[in-house]
């Protein structure tokens, strides 16, 4: 093979067979080809696209870049749910023990968050002690003891991803449907699941700003994970204005923790059921939808999933008392009230402005190599649709520097949008596909 013909090829918009880009991919990770000519090769997929079997064949070659997880003494269905990334976006706490509760196992490979959105696992570092670096073999006992395991990802899981997508985030190729599908799904296949239920966002928050965006990144997805023989669902879901009432590590993690206790806010918790509801379907364990929301539902009020949040957190070496008692959490010394300058009904707060306050406080990470303040962020945040007063509180700015807040006060000032007629939100869920 030569690399420069085959990204003259992709360049002038000629499709590359399967077998090209197998070859690509192999030499990629075997570091015969520089990342140079990854990036040349990544920007011309980013103008060019590509077809449903390139798409298809580019997530194979990464999936088989390295090892693929299986779970033979774990006999459960193993379902798990991705989520494109959004702003207080801590579903994944949530559902993961709700859907182990009711007879799943979910073996979880999250990611950190990077730019504005928040990642599963800088929130679960937030407890003291939550190991997410888990081995295999760590990682299979913990989900034949409680049914669920949410840690990072490993060394040898797709090394072709790990080098492709730090390269995208300093090329400008990050935003590619195929880069995007090829990245997720590789990770996702090699995690040894039988289906997988996608949460697909869009809106100021989510990394497709548009509903149409939203769809046909999600069709693609569908469609690889059709071709890989693996059962998958997605829903489109509004990131316009955060989800539930905080964003933030440790402030997420005690939301999250309320929400398993049964006092989930009504988007968090109708979310978190639609997605447990696809994956008790997907998993074969419920007919139809429909009884899956009830169990889910039911399940999720009674509080009862709570004992497996607290039983995998001790399992990963976490300590449970942090969840019991949320003052042994990470804090911030400074909160500041965002207040209404105005009468009149809450539209939104802006997603990915309080994203960037998010950042500006600490909460998020600029490169990913940064450090990051597990006890900073956005709390106390006003439902959609809700009337307010001048002067009522729409947020709670939580900092531990006093020109950050400054600034996150600034941001989240601009993002506040207070409508004069009565208006009801949008719908959480927007569409479903292939339920
Ligand atoms: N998440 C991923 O894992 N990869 C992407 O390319 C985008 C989001």
């Amino acid at each position: 093979m030569i690399p420069q013909w085959l990204i003259e090829k992709k360049r002038d918009g000629i499709e590359l067979s399967a077998g090209e880009i197998r070859e690509w991919i192999r030499a990629y990770t075997d570091g015969a080809i520089p990342d140079y000519q990854m990036a040349a090769m990544a920007m011309a997929i980013f103008f060019r696209g590509m077809t449903p079997d390139e798409t298809a064949a580019l997530t194979k070659a990464m999936l088989e870049s390295g090892a693929v997880l299986a779970w033979p003494s774990v006999p459960r269905p193993k379902v798990d749910k991705h989520s494109t990334g959004g702003i207080g976006d801590k579903v994944s706490i949530v559902l993961a023990p709700l859907a182990a509760d009711l007879g799943l196992a979910v073996p979880m490979i999250s990611g950190r968050g990077l730019g504005i959105t928040g990642g599963t696992l800088d929130k679960l570092e937030s407890i003291p002690g939550y190991r997410t670096g888990l081995g295999r073999r760590e990682m299979e006992r913990v989900l034949e003891q409680c049914g669920c395991s949410m840690v990072g990802q490993t060394e040898d899981l797709v090394p072709a991803d790990r080098r492709l997508y730090a390269l995208r985030d300093v090329t400008g190729t990050v935003p590619s449907v195929p880069l995007i599908v090829s990245s997720i799904m590789s990770k996702k296949l090699a995690a040894g699941l039988d289906a997988l239920v996608l949460d697909v966002k869009w809106g100021s928050g989510a990394f497709m700003p548009t509903l149409e965006q939203a769809r046909s990144l999600a069709g693609s997805l569908m469609d690889v994970g059709r071709r890989m023989g693996k059962r998958t669902a997605a829903l489109i879901t509004d990131m316009n204005h955060p989800l539930g009432r905080s964003a933030g590590n440790s402030l997420e993690v005690r939301e999250s923790v309320e929400a398993l206790k049964g006092n989930a806010p009504p988007d968090l918790e109708e979310l978190t059921v639609e997605l447990c509801a696809a994956m008790l379907v997907l998993g074969g364990l419920l007919p139809a939808l429909e009884p899956a929301r009830l169990a889910a539902r039911e399940r999720l009020r009674s509080g009862k999933a709570f004992a497996r949040f607290r039983r995998m957190v001790e399992l990963h070496g976490g300590d449970p008392s942090a969840l019991d008692n949320p003052a042994l959490l990470p804090g911030a010394r400074i909160r500041e009230s965002l207040r209404a300058r105005r009468n009149g009904c809450l539209e939104r707060i802006d997603a990915g402005m309080v994203g960037r306050a998010c950042l500006v406080l600490g909460a998020g990470r600029r490169s990913a190599a940064d450090p990051i303040d597990h006890g900073v962020g956005v709390s106390d945040i006003a439902e959609r649709g809700r009337q307010c007063r001048a002067g009522d509180v729409l947020a709670v700015v939580n900092a531990n520097a006093r020109g950050a807040c400054e600034e996150a006060m600034r941001i989240l000032d601009g993002a506040v949008i207070i409508g004069d007629a009565p208006a009801a939100p949008p719908e959480i869920i927007q569409d479903r596909i292939g339920l």
